[in-house]
């Protein structure tokens, strides 16, 4: 859980669900309508205790049948139209609040993708899931239901005490005198329920967070044989959450006690005094069936504020969840964006680059330190190091997936913390060692990387990347692929992978290990083919093995934070031994390489 949950004394559940009030404001006369159609109905519920008092005091009385029906069918009239009433109001609030609970989740959506890649480093994705979903059906019900009922059963306790006074004021009072208490008590149930509540939520986004891992890990699971300890790190989560769950019915379970039998008490009371006083005769038995009836038609409302502030409660948590996120700072644009002066050389300049991750131990070593490179125009340089040495961070600097913390990196002469993000990512094209493909068409997937390009592009494209083999499958390049589709092997991912990065024919090139994953003969290929790409661009390769250093004009070493040597491979070979350790290392490891593997 990446936030620790607010205490109690520096948040408000009010002021929480008060920022829902831009979403609510386009449906805000719907919703009031449907608040006020509700008011009248149980007001309507009020009407019935005069009827009655009517009944006893006149036809009853009288011995009147005639008079005894006519009140009847007053009755009946009377609940049919509450009912009516309770319907229509359901009618009206149901389409918009769902509409309502939809822009806020396409809301949550569009914001997730403008976030910077260290968020999403920073927070598990199961917490983004529970956030959407289920914290925002939550919000919805909230309208629909807590807030809406909050409203008119306090509409309705006001108007019944009304009319409660205006009967017998002395009874009124003992039915009044345990307000005071039970509003005492409800604070303070309050405070602790939101606490719980919290407690509860984030541990649904963490469990979340356990089932989405081990269903996308599920070849490791079942590979390794982890099936009992990864349902037993399940099983302890659930059984926290359970008892959390526990805890908050503990509560709710306390004040519902004592909100159902402290006004049970005053009824009680109240029917006392009123027998003696009817039998005293100071008054009428109507006025009494009047009283009591109209207070124990109070008694839903007053019982429900329990349950609906704790509704309410749970709600202003999950809107507290949901805003975490969206207040979470997007990516910032450049402020003099466009306008930046050109400077210096074209090709790629590195200069002083430093770069540190914003979750890193303040204390450890920045990951990248004093980095100067410079790629020419039309040159592709490789980028060797061992491993964890920072080439994919210093990949992932190119396109600004993470702002460098010192220095700068010039495109052509301009620098890129000054462009504007949609015209850098066109510039620069990446291509990442986890190839990922979406749920979508396999030319939809490789179009990614530049829209709008042509069909001939897509074609010259995926012969590019060695990736023909798309004209065999089953719908060629509209075949489904990723998670709802047809599943791929690690080297036909790589090739769409590099087929997207090329698609768009970018001026800068960024490949982060585009061959691992290939076996030996389609490497050669898609090698023979990237020669012709890289002849065309500017391009940062990162590689292990002499073979793809051999498409590059020039290879630079990265070790220890920097780059500490620079020439060609041949150069390096005779004169830097870390490097010919690399090298000669790695060609071990390539006879490993698994061919084909059949992983997603
Ligand atoms: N998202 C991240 N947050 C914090 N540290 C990271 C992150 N990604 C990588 N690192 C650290 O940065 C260092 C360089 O990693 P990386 O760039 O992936 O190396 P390479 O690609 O050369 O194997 C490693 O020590 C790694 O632990
Ligand atoms: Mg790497």
């Amino acid at each position: 859980m990446p936030e620790e949950p607010a205490e109690p004394t520096d948040r408000s559940a009010v002021r929480s669900l008060l920022r829902l009030w831009p979403y609510v404001r386009p449906v805000r006369a719907r919703w009031i309508g449907a608040a006020l159609v509700a008011i009248l109905a149980s007001c309507l519920a009020l009407v019935i205790p005069l009827v009655l008092k009517w009944m006893v005091d006149g036809p009853v009385a009288d011995r009147d049948p005639g008079g005894v029906w006519l009140g009847a069918v007053y009755l009946l009239l009377l609940g049919i139209a509450e009912a009516l009433l309770f319907g229509l109001r359901r009618w009206l609030v149901a389409r918009p609040l769902a509409g309502v609970e939809a822009s806020m989740r396409a809301d949550l959506y569009r914001h997730l993708q403008r976030l910077p890649v260290a968020f999403h480093d920073r927070w598990p994705s199961g917490q983004l899931l529970s956030r959407g979903t289920t914290d925002l059906m939550l919000l919805r019900m909230f309208l629909a239901f807590p807030l809406t009922f909050l409203l008119v059963n306090g509409t309705t306790i006001l108007v019944g005490f009304v009319i409660l006074f205006a009967q017998e004021w002395s009874l009124g009072l003992v039915l009044l005198a345990p307000a005071l208490p039970l509003m005492i008590l409800c604070s303070l149930f309050e405070t602790k329920y939101s606490l719980v509540a919290r407690r509860a939520q984030d541990q649904v986004g963490d469990l979340t967070t356990v089932v989405e891992e081990s269903v996308l890990g599920i070849r490791i699971v079942k590979g390794f044989g982890r099936h009992r300890s990864q349902a037993l790190a399940f099983r302890a989560l659930a059984r926290r959450l359970r008892a959390t769950e526990l805890g908050k019915a503990r509560l709710l379970a306390g004040i519902w006690a004592l909100i159902t039998a402290i006004p049970e008490l005053a009824i009680g009371a109240a029917l006392v005094l009123g027998t003696i006083e009817v039998a005293d005769g100071n008054l009428s038995a109507g006025t009494l069936v009047a009283f009591l009836s109209t207070a124990l038609a109070l008694r839903w409302p007053v019982e429900s504020i329990g349950f609906l502030l704790a509704m309410s409660q749970e709600s202003a948590t999950a809107a507290d969840r949901y805003f975490e996120v969206m207040d979470a700072a997007e990516e910032p644009e450049p402020e003099a964006a466009g306008e930046a002066a050109r400077e210096g050389d074209r090709g790629i300049l590195l200069d002083g680059v430093e770069f540190r991750y914003p979750d890193a131990d303040p204390g450890s070593p920045p990951v990248l330190a004093g980095i100067d490179l410079h790629i020419r125009p039309g040159e592709t340089l490789a980028l060797v190091g061992a491993t964890g040495s920072g080439k994919t961070t210093l990949t992932a600097l190119l396109p600004r997936l993470h702002d460098l913390t010192g220095g700068r990196i010039l495109l052509d002469g301009e620098d890129i913390a000054a462009m504007e993000r949609p015209r850098l990512r066109e510039l620069v094209s990446v291509a990442f060692e986890e190839p990922t493909l979406f749920s979508a068409s396999v030319g939809e997937n490789v179009l990614m990387g530049a829209e709008g390009a042509s069909a001939q592009q897509l074609r010259r494209a995926l012969s590019v990347a060695q990736a023909d083999f798309v004209h065999d499958l089953p719908q060629g390049v509209d075949t489904q692929v990723g998670e709802q589709g047809l599943s791929l092997s690690g080297g036909q991912r790589q090739r769409l992978a590099l087929a997207r990065a090329v698609v768009g024919e970018p001026r800068f090139l960024v490949l982060d290990d585009p061959l691992s994953a290939l076996d030996v003969h389609t490497e050669a290929l898609v090698e023979a083919a990237l020669r012709r790409v890289l002849e065309g661009t500017t391009a940062l390769v990162v590689a292990h093995r002499p073979s793809t250093v051999m498409l590059a004009d020039r290879v630079a070493l990265l070790s220890g934070g920097r780059i500490s040597a620079v020439g060609t491979h041949q150069e390096l070979l005779r004169t830097d031994a870390e490097y010919a350790w690399l090298m000669s290392g790695d060609r071990g490891a390539g006879a490993l390489v698994p061919e084909e593997g059949s992983t997603r």
